[in-house]
């Protein structure tokens, strides 16, 4: 059995979920004031976070190692491993609040990969306190064993995101099997005012949903599956949210900037795909940005 097909048949497991799901609930909990947690989502980077803070601990443990290994460099790789368990606290942090709002079989490998990498950094921080006490050996036995959990967990942080589309745009995906064309979506006069509406774009071999937001003249469309985890936004409402209009998706509360698609609110970190659009002779056409083409 591949890596690959093993970390499938763990995500499959539901033996732990008791355990897991009041452990969400803690995380969410924790989380709760709406600042701190788009904070940490990355929604105010248009990005996730988390893979953005966890390079600094990975980094530093990965150079940490080859340090060790030249023992006139073993001084500063003590120092890349205080800093990398320093850096591990904001990633954790950031990890856990995506975790907290996953679907039910990233929330299984997450937790598996969480207890790596507390279990990584108990290793690290064992490491710097061998070292401070003047017993490099086991010092350096501990961060050796350190770099490996890490690197584990790694590997299964990254199965969450290139299989199991933990943090990917699930808009991005969904516009990719829409036309390129321009898209006739029927009279403006049919779109009710201020309120989401469920229009379809032509695909490859399926209709791909959009929601258009029509305000007076003007009309927003977007990909109706929301970014963070395909929601139907076309079920949503507009909101104002700061200081933007926004489409608000129904199923966790992520709201996109109506003029942007910029999230103004998580746990979406990536924008909506929005498309093009024109007014011809009272009808809306809407097309994909160019990106996609
Ligand atoms: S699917 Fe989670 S906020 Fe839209």
């Amino acid at each position: 059995m591949s890596l690959m097909a093993f970390l499938d048949r763990v995500a499959d497991v539901a033996t732990f979920d008791k355990v897991i799901e009041p452990a969400r609930q803690v995380v969410l909990a924790a989380l709760k004031p709406q600042a701190l947690k788009d904070l940490l989502h990355g929604t105010w980077l248009g990005h996730p976070l988390h893979p953005v803070l966890v390079q600094v601990p990975v980094g530093t443990w990965v150079s940490a190692g080859l340090l060790d290994a030249i023992p006139p460099l073993r001084p500063a790789a003590t120092v890349l491993i205080g800093a990398g368990v320093a850096a591990a606290v904001p990633a954790s942090l950031a990890g856990a609040a995506d975790w907290s709002e996953q679907e039910t079989g990233v929330r299984r490998l997450g937790a598996v990969h969480a207890v790596m990498n507390i279990s990584a950094l108990g290793l690290y921080a064992g490491s710097l306190i061998a070292r401070g006490r003047g017993r490099g050996t086991l010092g350096r036995v501990l961060s050796y064993a350190g770099l490996g959990m890490a690197g584990s967990s790694a590997a299964i942080g990254g199965h969450m995101s290139y299989a199991q589309s933990s943090g990917a745009s699930h808009a991005a995906t969904a516009a990719r099997a829409l036309t390129s064309d321009w898209i006739d979506l029927g009279p403006l006069d049919d779109l009710p005012e201020g309120r989401p509406a469920l229009r379809t774009g032509e695909g490859d071999s399926v209709e791909v949903p959009l929601a258009a937001v029509r305000r007076g003249e003007r009309v927003d469309v977007f990909v109706g599956a929301c970014s963070h985890l395909s929601g139907p936004l076309y079920e949503g409402a507009v909101e104002k949210v700061g200081a933007d209009e926004c489409l608000v998706c129904p199923w966790h509360g992520s709201a996109f900037a109506l003029d942007s698609g910029e999230p103004r609110r998580g746990p979406a970190a990536n924008p909506q795909e929005k498309l093009e659009v024109r007014i011809e002779a009272g009808r809306v056409m809407a097309r994909l940005p160019g990106r996609h083409r």
